[in-house]
């Protein structure tokens, strides 16, 4: 089964790469809307225009499993999708509330994009499932540009940190959602200024196990080809790749489907 993935950028590398780590003989088609990145502070209706045509493009290539690798797609655009295509789509705010659920934790901060935030998926769904004494919201769009242009290393880099998750160590919350897949290339940086007590969460491995749970009940390819696709150019990404994936293969093609 051929599973498609798309983020605007880097940020759905994170979820790939659980992906590969857990069926590292599965065909990929991974897609960066590099052309039209950022969309966490695109309107819903913009978010959904884009969803549809990355996952159209991915139907088109012969994928039979979407994975929106984006939370601002997934909480915009996930109910749309499931109804205009029929094939499986996972999405990562369940998965990351999936990860939430069995922690022991009560005092919970969540960071993502302002268009996820203002979407309450993560806060409405985590009531709904679990005793949560406190959930704290907080909009960081300020990260995604810096993975995008791999600086997380500058040095005023952790002064963004500390300004923009100061509010969660006033809290005391217990434990973090990185609510965009960009957010667990600075995990790092993140657990070091919130501390050893506070747990971070990413949704990419709990998407991992619920699509090898998935595929166990299917027929699995086994060619393991793995192509990339970006709407423009990206200085950072290739290193990005290397980086992450260190010397794993790709096809990268830069396409248009504008
Ligand atoms: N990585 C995406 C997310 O999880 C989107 C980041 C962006 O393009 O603003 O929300």
């Amino acid at each position: 089964m051929k599973i498609g993935i798309f983020d605007s950028g880097i940020g759905g590398l994170t979820v790939f790469k659980q992906l590969i780590k857990r069926l590292p003989n599965n065909d990929y088609v991974y897609l960066g809307d590099t052309a039209r990145l950022p969309y966490g502070i695109k309107s819903k209706k913009t978010v959904i225009e884009y969803s549809l045509k990355n996952t159209k493009f991915l139907i088109d290539k012969g994928c039979k499993i979407i994975v929106v690798a984006c939370n601002t797609a997934s909480a915009y655009a996930e109910s749309t999708l499931s109804k205009k295509f029929n094939v499986p789509i996972f999405n990562v705010i369940d998965s990351g509330v999936l990860a939430v659920k069995d922690s022991a934790i009560h005092n919970v901060g969540i960071i993502a994009t302002p268009s996820t935030i203002e979407s309450k998926s993560y806060s409405n769904r985590l009531k709904k499932i679990k005793n949560i004494k406190k959930i704290i919201s907080k909009e960081c769009p300020i990260f995604v540009p810096i993975v995008e242009e791999g600086i997380k290393s500058k040095g005023y880099i952790d002064q963004i940190i500390e300004e923009n998750l100061n509010i969660f160590k006033k809290n005391k919350i217990d434990g973090l959602i990185l609510g965009c897949t960009h957010y667990p290339i600075l995990k790092v940086k993140i657990k070091k200024f919130l501390g050893p007590n506070v747990t971070l969460f990413d949704s990419s491995i709990e998407l991992a196990k619920s699509i090898d749970t998935y595929l166990a009940k299917t027929k699995k390819v086994k060619s393991g080809k793995k192509e990339i696709y970006l709407t423009d150019g990206s200085k950072y990404f290739k290193t990005a790749l290397k980086n992450m994936f260190n010397d794993m293969n790709f096809n990268l093609k830069i396409i248009d489907i504008r």
